[in-house]
């Protein structure tokens, strides 16, 4: 698993040199694929202004390896923004959240222009839903917003000792059938006190790199 993480995000690390000037400003998402990503393009980093992060994970790596993390308050635009998914399907909609970032995560890829998602081939489903979807809430928020998931069919169980970057808490709901991704993603935006959902179809990716044992083959809408 770890080779194929390791084989995408080289991959993806080519392709974001190909979109990148010295003056961008690059994106970055959060989980395990991404670090293989940020080492790869570490060694790069001359290449290009700095990077927004997307969790305070990311933020040290980057630091650590040398790669100036900009404040998103500093940056108006971004050409690309690199992340990983826990599932994603042939649109390109994607169940996201399972490092719990997933709130900074879509901020971030909201600014860029192209959000290329970085998958091994696990990742790739015919419809979202098996991956149970992380719900970041308001803590004084967790017992209201779990009867409203229950409502919609799912089964939320409160991620234990997990705190956000955000002082967020995450509930994880199991069970949710996802015919319209877009839909439900609206749907459980407007319940209050949910400060983000995992869903990310409203914007979903544009790109996709999905490593297999056979090589690194491409997702598109
Ligand atoms: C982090 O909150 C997530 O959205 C990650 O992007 C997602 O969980 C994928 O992580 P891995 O690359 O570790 O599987």
């Amino acid at each position: 698993q770890d080779e194929l993480k390791r084989n995408v995000a080289m991959a993806a690390a080519e392709y974001a040199l190909t979109c990148l000037q010295p003056e961008s400003v690059l994106g970055v998402g959060t989980g395990s694929t991404v670090d293989f990503f940020i080492d790869a393009i570490a060694e790069h980093r001359h290449r290009f202004r700095a990077a927004v992060s997307s969790s305070e994970r990311s933020t040290r790596r980057m630091r650590d390896l040398g790669i100036e993390v900009l404040d998103l308050n500093e940056v108006e635009e971004m050409p690309i923004y690199v992340d990983g998914a826990d599932e994603i399907d042939h649109q390109l909609n994607m169940i996201k959240g399972g490092g719990g970032a997933l709130t900074r995560e879509k901020i971030v890829a909201s600014v860029a222009r192209r959000y290329i998602c970085i998958v091994d081939e696990s990742k790739v489903v015919e419809r979202l839903g098996a991956f149970p979807l992380p719900v970041e809430v308001i803590p004084m928020a967790r017992n209201v917003v779990s009867r409203r998931l229950r409502a919609l069919g799912g089964q939320p169980v409160l991620r234990e000792g997990f705190i956000t970057d955000n002082g967020g808490e995450i509930l994880d709901v199991a069970g949710l059938d996802i015919p319209a991704p877009a839909v439900l993603e609206s749907h459980i935006n407007d319940i209050p006190g949910v400060v983000g959902c995992g869903l990310f179809a409203i914007s979903g990716a544009d790109l996709a790199l999905v490593s297999s044992q056979s090589g690194v083959r491409r997702m598109q809408r």
